[in-house]
């Protein structure tokens, strides 16, 4: 996948599939479920580093995180989220962040969340070299500046703000931005003053594609669902399943079976049997041996 394919894609009206992914295994699967894009987001710091918020994650996590999900795809684009912290400051940190994500992880592109000096961060990036996918509406880094985790946009005067940052990331030369937590209306007015792919995830259906939290959808996590999310799968409930039966197996003395043990031929067994019973080892252990029963 390209970014040239991208914007082909929403010209044909072909809707484009985005997935968050954080480790190898996850990569398979997307791979194979034939998504376009992969987002190694900083919502790894809920999904698999148990942090609350995804604030505390750094670069080291996302880097570690970003170099396994490459090793798992072939076909859809990279892009590896900038973490809170790693690009606020200056273009230069910006620019030395997105450098790591494409040179240690090898992504294709970065994203980070925000307008205001977010573009600017955005615009140095590009400049650099590196494509960039913005992320409008609710930004989960800066969730607390915007009120909580709620929908943003819904009045005239904030929905303005969300598709002021939208046409701004687009001057900046964002490839795609992401539309989060923002009324469908509100959403469509937005896609139709850009020409920029969209990407929605709470914002329905007019924009260019759709991207949800692989462990929302797969139900590998519990607690708390935002309005948005579908659950395709019961991840969580199958993998429960699986651990409580070898847990029981173990204590019931079901598992291993005659299946899982390996066989050795009776005559080496005769002479392992021989040797322990005598002693004959090479390491110069020295004990008193018991015969074997
Ligand atoms: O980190 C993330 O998972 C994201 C997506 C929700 C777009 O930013």
């Amino acid at each position: 996948m390209t970014i040239t394919r991208l914007a082909e894609m929403m010209k044909a009206g072909e809707p484009i599939a985005m997935i968050t992914a954080y480790d190898f295994p996850s990569a398979e699967v997307v791979e194979e479920a034939g998504v376009d894009v992969v987002l190694v987001g900083d919502s790894a710091a809920n999904c698999v580093l148990g942090y609350d918020t995804t604030v505390p994650v750094g670069m080291d996590e996302m880097t570690i995180l970003a170099k396994a999900v490459r090793r798992g795809l072939k076909t859809p684009l990279l892009v590896g989220d900038l973490p809170f912290g790693s690009y606020e400051g200056s273009d230069e940190l910006a620019i030395a962040s997105a450098q790591r994500l494409v040179k240690e992880a090898g992504c294709a592109a970065v994203k980070l969340e925000g307008g205001g000096a977010s573009v600017e961060r955005a615009e140095a990036i590009i400049r650099a070299g590196i494509p960039v996918m913005g992320h409008v509406g609710l930004t989960p880094q800066t969730a607390t500046a915007l009120g909580g985790m709620k929908a943003q946009g819904r009045t005239a005067e904030k929905a303005v703000k969300v598709a002021d940052d939208a046409l701004a990331l687009e001057r900046a030369g964002c490839f795609a931005i992401v539309i989060e937590a923002v009324p469908e209306a509100v959403a469509g007015m937005i896609v139709a003053k850009l020409d920029t792919p969209t990407i929605g995830i709470g914002a329905g259906n007019a924009t260019a594609g759709q991207v949800l939290v692989l462990h929302d959808l797969a139900g590998i996590n519990h607690g708390h669902l935002a309005k948005f999310v579908k659950r395709y799968s019961d991840v969580r409930g199958e993998m429960l399943r699986g651990v409580e039966g070898y847990v029981a197996e173990v204590r019931s003395g079901g598992f291993p079976g005659p299946e899982h043990v390996y066989s050795v031929d009776p005559s080496e067994l005769d002479g392992l049997r021989r040797r322990l019973d005598e002693g004959d080892l090479e390491s110069n252990y020295s004990w008193d041996w018991e015969p074997l029963p």
